[in-house]
């Protein structure tokens, strides 16, 4: 009954590829749990590269079913044009599962996104403007359209009808931009509704089978820990639960059924966006880092800040999403440095703080108190034993595990698939 959540424990972008490859060949069900089409990652399979924003990384593989469940909001057009991509290069799509108790992005939610960050000025959050958080508001709002939803006309109209009601008034008067038709709406959405319909399914009832016969899921979180509307730098965070108990929420999974719980963190930080970053780096360092590490949104392409590695976020992860493991990537990407800070604490007005603070305006004015390790020069990238790491690196690995109180199972130690130290299997 191997229930393995995935999950980022940083502010995203943090590599969860490398470790959903170290699962891999043992996975039967990948399925996504929260977010949209504001997630990136690519998936390298020999030499193809795939960039996937709403499709589970299990896709690719034709002997996975990947499932989109309840708790991802599902934008059908860009789904449409992910799964064309992949088709017309081969890549079948048709076992796809697609909940249908999942929301709907319709296209009003994109417009919406874009013209309240507009309109929020120097507040932004900084979105992807995929129409993410509009969805999710109407989720909570209940005015929502379901998946299901789209396969039933007079149902729709309703729907539509009610969803647009406040939002025409305030595109109107506040925003000062056109209303949007209620009968186009419906019209367009009930044709995407006829595409999706083949993928729909009760994947609730699916997954919870497949555990119950002891079949292997992975859930795929997107987003991460500090980008979680609950446990994250609210209000700078994305509207669903990328924290390990999102899984279950999203899925319909219990708790019970979950086994592993595996974080993933970068040897150092980055963020995109707006909102608080205590080690974030605005000199030289901070370039360098994004020069090596590539450090450019998938999504967006917006160059990604970047800082030294913050424990205080990572013991943080750990006790939020009850981590199990957590694999360290771009490990190499420190290499050539002759000492690399590492934040242990912050200082808020003078006053330490080893854990995170929950009022915002804290965590804000956090200056990070950080230990000095060494650095070391060798390419460690085609290393593959722990043991075999310069010592300085292994040191450096080893504090990183102690201050995030949490094992550290696996090493990325360089872009490629095979750049990669396992220390501690990740599936049994
Ligand atoms: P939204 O999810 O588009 O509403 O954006 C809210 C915040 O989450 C913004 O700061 C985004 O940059 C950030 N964000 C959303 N998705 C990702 C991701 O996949 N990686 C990193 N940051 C993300």
């Amino acid at each position: 009954m191997p229930g393995i959540v995935l999950i980022g424990a940083q502010w995203g972008d943090e590599g969860k590829g490398k470790a959903t490859d170290l699962i891999g060949t043992h996975v039967n069900y990948v399925a996504r749990f929260n977010g949209g089409n504001n997630a990136g990652h690519s998936v390298v399979v020999g030499n193809e590269s795939y960039a996937l924003h709403l499709l589970p990384s299990g896709i690719i593989s034709p002997t996975v079913i990947p499932v989109i469940g309840n708790g991802v909001v599902v934008d059908p057009e860009v789904l449409f044009q992910e799964i064309d991509g992949l088709e017309s290069r081969g890549v079948d799509c048709s076992r796809l599962l697609v909940s249908e108790a999942a929301h709907v992005i319709a296209p009003y939610h994109r417009t919406l996104d874009k013209v309240t960050e507009r309109f929020l000025g120097k507040h932004k959050i900084g979105t992807t403007g995929r129409g993410i958080g509009p969805a999710y508001a109407d989720k909570i709002n209940r005015v929502g359209i379901r998946v299901h939803d789209l396969f039933n006309a007079d149902h729709l109209h309703d729907k539509v009808e009610a969803s647009l009601h406040q939002k025409n008034q305030m595109l109107v008067k506040l925003y000062n931009r056109r209303p949007i038709d209620v009968d186009q709406t419906t019209d367009e959405l009930l044709k995407l509704g006829e595409r999706l319909k083949p993928y729909v399914a009760n994947t609730g009832l699916i997954l919870n089978k497949a555990l119950d016969e002891g079949k292997t899921v992975l859930f795929e979180g997107a987003q991460a820990t500090m980008l979680d509307v609950d446990h994250g730098t609210y209000p700078f965070v994305t509207s669903s639960n990328p924290t390990a108990g999102g899984a279950c929420t999203g899925t319909g999974v219990g708790p019970t059924k979950i086994s592993r719980v595996i974080g993933v963190s970068k040897a150092y930080v980055t963020r995109v966006g707006e909102g608080p970053f205590p080690t974030e780096l605005f000199d030289e360092s901070g370039e360098w880092l994004r020069q090596q590490g590539h450090e450019f949104g998938v999504t967006t392409g917006r160059p990604r800040r970047c800082g030294w590695f913050d424990a205080v976020v990572n013991r943080y992860a750990s006790q939020v999403n009850g981590l199990t493991d957590l694999v360290l990537t771009k490990l190499d990407v420190l290499t050539g440095l002759k000492e690399i800070p590492i934040c242990v604490a912050y200082d808020v007005d003078g006053e330490r703080y080893d854990d995170m603070p929950t009022d915002q305006a804290a965590f804000a004015a956090a200056k990070p108190i950080y230990e000095t390790m060494p650095g070391w020069d060798e390419d460690i990238s085609a290393v593959h034993a722990f043991e075999d790491l310069p010592a300085t690196c292994q040191a450096y690995v080893k504090r990183l595990e102690e201050l995030s109180n949490c094992r550290i199972s696996a090493i990325g130690t360089g872009p490629q698939r095979d750049h990669i130290i396992s220390v501690h299997s990740l599936i049994d």
